[in-house]
C-alpha cells in the first residue's frame, strides 16, 4: 500500500460526513430513547383499525369491584379520550375493596425499568366529583413488591386537576409496572398518565445510555424521523410535525402504520430538533412530501403541504418573535437551531407525483431560506439529475459481497452535479445474522469507498441505528437495547473507526496487489482534540478468509517522520465472520486497540482474516 501523505493533492472531508439516521421504527424512539416510560398514557392509541383503546393498560379488580372504560372526557381538545374508572367497591360494608384498591397498572414498554435510588416524576390528569385518594406506586414485576409509592389525597378534583409527584425507589425491577388504585367508592377520569426518570441527558427526555451510545459516535449530523415512518402506508398516518410540539399533554400522538405502532409522540419534532443540538450533530429534517406508499397529494393541491412544511423551518430557525419561533422558544428554546438541511420525502422518487411536488417544496424553500440544503431522493450517481438539488439521497440494502463491492459505485460519478447522501446502506439478508461481524466488515469496504470519493459523498449514515429487542421490525441494526440493557452490533462498533473522519484530510493511498479484490484501504490526517496531536490514520478491510503482511510505504510527510511510540492499531475482527454481540456477551466483537511497535514510514502489518484493521501512526 502507497500512501502520499502530503498535503498537496489531499482533500477535506466534509464535517458532515459521518453521522446516523434515527427512525421511529423497532420502537426506537417510544419505548427507546424517549425515555417517557408509559405506554399510550394517554389512553388514545388507535391501530390501522381500532379508533382508540387502553392496550397496554390492565384494570386491577372485576366488574363488580371497577367498570373501566374510555370517554371523550379529556381536558385537552387534541386528544379527547380519558379513561373513566367506575369504583364500585368502598373502604368498608358488603362489597369492600381489595386491600390494595382496584384501578389500572401500565407495564410499560415490555417493563418498565425502575431503579433503586433513582427517582421518577410522575404526573396525571385526574378528575372526580368526590375528594380523591389514590396510590401511586411503581410495583415489581412479580405484582407484589412495591418499589416506591405515594399516597394521593386532593379535597376538590373537581375540575381536572394536574397532579404531580416524585417517587424514589427502594428497590430494582427492570419489569415493572406503573400502578394507580383507590379504595374509595365513585367515579374518577384519568389522562395524560407519565412517568419519567429525573436522570435523562440534560433533563432533554433522553435516555441516558441510548444518548451515550449515539454521541460515542461523534455523528456529523442526524437524520429525522425516518425512513418510511415519514411517509406511512397511508397519508393520514404520516409523521405531521404540528401534532408533535408544544406542550406534551395536548399531542394527539399518531398511528405509525407502517411499523405499525402507536406513538405518543413525546419525542417529536421539537425533540428531534433538541437531540441533534445535544450530540452536537446538523439535523435533517426529513419531511413527508404528500406522498405515502399507498396515497399522494396531487400536485394542483399540494401548496397547504409546502406551506406546513416552510411553518416546520420557520419553528426551527425564526426568531422568538415569528409566528411558529414563538411556539418554538414557549417550548424553552428561544434561541433557532441550527438546520441546514431538509430532505423532500422518503424513497419517493419513482412516485407518479413526486417530481411535481418537489419543485413546489424546493422553489418555495429556496425562495424563503436560499442558505438550506434540499436532499432530492432521485438518485443522481449515474445520470444526471432532471431537477434542481444541493443532495441526492442513495440508499442500499444488499448481501455482504456486493456491499463490499460497491465501495467503487461513486468511483465514476460526475463530481460537477449535487453530491450524495448515503442516507441509508446496510448488508440485510441471511448474510447478516442479526448483525454480524460479516456484516460490519462489508459497510467498513463500503464506507472506506465513499470517504476514498468525499468529493462526491457529503454524508452517510447506517440504518437502521435502533432495535427495542421485544420489538424487531426491521433487522439487522446498529444498537440493540430492551428496557435496562443496550449492546453495539459490530456494525455500530465499525462505525467508530470513521468518526474522526469528519473534518479529516484525506490522501492518496493505492494498493500495488490486491488478491481476490479482498482488501480495501484509506489514509486520513486527523488531529486528536484530546491531545492536540496529529495523526496519519490508514484503515484497511480485510474481506477475505487469509491472513495478509501487508506492506506500507508512505511518503509526502513534510517534517515530521512517524513516532513508534504513541502510535496504535485497533482491530475488529473474531475467530468466526458470523459472531455477533448479545446482552450476554456485549463485546465479543468490539474493537481491540494495541501499541504498532514497528510503526514507520515502511512496515509490514499482519492483517487477520476477515478484519478491519485502524492504524493510527503519530507524526
Ligand atoms: O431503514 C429501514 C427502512 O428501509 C426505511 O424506513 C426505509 O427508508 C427503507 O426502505
Amino acid at each position: 500500500l502507497f500512501v502520499n501523505a502530503s498535503q498537496i493533492s489531499a482533500t477535506k472531508i466534509q464535517q458532515t460526513m459521518f453521522g446516523i439516521s434515527f427512525e421511529e421504527i423497532n420502537h426506537s424512539g417510544a419505548g427507546g430513547l424517549w425515555a417517557e416510560l408509559v405506554k399510550n398514557r394517554g389512553f388514545e392509541a388507535g391501530g390501522q383499525n381500532t379508533p382508540s383503546n387502553i392496550d397496554p393498560w390492565f384494570i386491577l379488580g372485576n366488574e363488580s369491584l371497577l367498570i373501566a372504560s374510555t370517554e371523550r372526557a379529556s381536558r385537552f381538545d387534541r386528544n379527547e379520550v380519558a379513561l373513566r374508572m367506575e369504583v364500585l367497591c368502598d373502604e368498608d360494608g358488603n362489597n369492600s375493596c381489595p386491600a390494595g384498591g382496584v384501578g389500572v397498572y401500565n407495564p410499560g414498554f415490555w417493563g418498565m425499568n425502575i431503579e433503586q435510588g433513582k427517582t421518577y416524576k410522575v404526573i396525571f390528569y385526574v378528575r372526580s366529583l368526590n375528594p380523591l385518594e389514590m396510590s401511586v406506586s411503581f410495583i415489581g414485576s412479580n405484582g407484589l413488591q412495591t418499589l416506591a409509592t405515594a399516597d394521593i389525597i386532593e379535597a376538590d378534583v373537581s375540575n381536572w386537576t394536574k397532579v404531580e409527584v416524585l417517587l424514589e425507589a427502594k428497590g430494582t425491577d427492570h419489569s415493572s409496572r406503573l400502578q394507580l388504585t383507590t379504595t374509595k367508592k365513585g367515579v374518577i377520569w384519568l389522562d395524560q398518565v407519565s412517568a419519567m426518570p429525573l436522570d435523562t441527558h440534560k433533563g432533554h427526555g433522553f435516555r441516558n445510555d441510548l444518548f451515550n451510545m449515539i454521541a460515542d459516535l461523534k455523528p456529523g449530523f442526524i437524520r429525522f424521523p425516518g425512513g418510511s415512518f415519514v411517509e406511512g402506508e397511508w397519508l393520514v398516518n404520516a409523521f405531521r410535525w404540528k401534532e408533535t410540539v408544544g406542550p406534551w399533554e395536548e399531542r394527539p400522538g399518531h398511528f405509525g402504520d407502517v411499523w405499525k405502532y402507536w406513538t405518543d409522540d413525546g419525542l417529536g419534532y421539537f425533540e428531534y430538533l433538541q437531540l441533534a443540538e445535544d450530540l452536537g450533530a446538523l439535523p435533517v429534517w426529513v419531511f413527508n412530501n404528500g406522498i405515502s406508499h399507498n396515497d399522494q397529494v396531487d400536485t394542483s393541491i399540494i401548496l397547504p403541504f409546502v406551506q406546513d412544511i416552510l411553518d416546520s423551518i420557520e419553528f426551527a430557525r425564526g426568531d422568538a418573535a415569528s409566528t411558529w419561533g414563538s411556539v418554538r422558544a414557549a417550548m424553552g428554546h428561544p434561541e433557532p437551531f441550527d438546520l441546514r438541511y431538509v430532505a423532500i420525502g422518503n424513497q419517493d422518487c419513482g412516485r407518479k407525483n413526486y417530481h411535481g411536488n418537489y419543485l413546489k417544496f424546493y422553489t418555495a424553500i429556496k425562495s424563503a431560506y436560499p442558505d438550506i440544503k434540499i436532499i432530492s431522493n432521485c438518485d443522481g450517481s449515474s445520470q444526471q439529475l432532471d431537477h434542481p438539488a444541493d443532495l441526492y439521497d442513495f440508499h442500499v440494502y444488499t448481501n455482504a459481497k456486493s456491499m463490499f463491492s460497491m465501495a467503487h459505485n461513486f468511483d465514476h460519478t460526475s463530481r460537477s452535479g449535487p453530491k450524495a447522501f448515503v442516507s441509508e446502506y446496510a448488508v440485510t439478508g441471511q448474510d447478516a445474522g442479526r448483525g454480524n461481524l460479516l456484516k460490519a466488515l462489508a459497510e467498513a469496504g463500503f464506507l472506506i469507498g465513499l470517504e476514498r470519493n468525499s468529493d462526491a459523498v457529503e454524508m452517510a449514515s447506517n440504518a437502521p441505528l435502533f432495535v427495542n429487542a421485544n420489538d424487531r421490525r426491521f433487522n439487522p441494526d446498529a444498537i440493540v437495547f430492551d428496557s435496562s440493557q443496550i449492546y453495539g452490533t459490530p456494525s455500530y462498533w465499525m462505525q467508530h473507526f470513521f468518526r474522526e473522519s469528519n473534518g479529516a484530510i484525506l490522501h492518496n493511498s493505492t494498493l500495488q496487489a490486491n488478491p481476490s479484490n479482498s482488501l480495501i484501504a484509506s489514509a486520513i490526517s486527523w488531529q486528536n482534540a484530546k491531545n492536540n496531536k496529529n495523526y496519519l490514520r490508514i484503515k484497511v478491510v480485510n474481506f477475505g478468509s487469509n491472513i495478509v503482511t501487508l506492506k506500507i510505504s508512505i511518503d509526502g510527510l513534510e517534517k515530521n517522520k512517524i513516532q513508534k511510540t504513541g502510535s496504535a492499531k485497533t482491530i475488529l475482527t473474531s475467530s468466526n465472520v458470523m459472531d455477533e454481540n448479545t446482552f450476554n456477551g456485549p463485546k465479543k466483537v468490539a474493537p481491540v486497540t494495541g501499541p504498532l511497535e514497528n510503526a514507520g514510514n515502511k512496515m509490514n502489518v499482519i492483517l487477520a482474516p476477515y478484519s478491519l484493521n485502524s492504524l493510527d501512526l503519530l507524526r
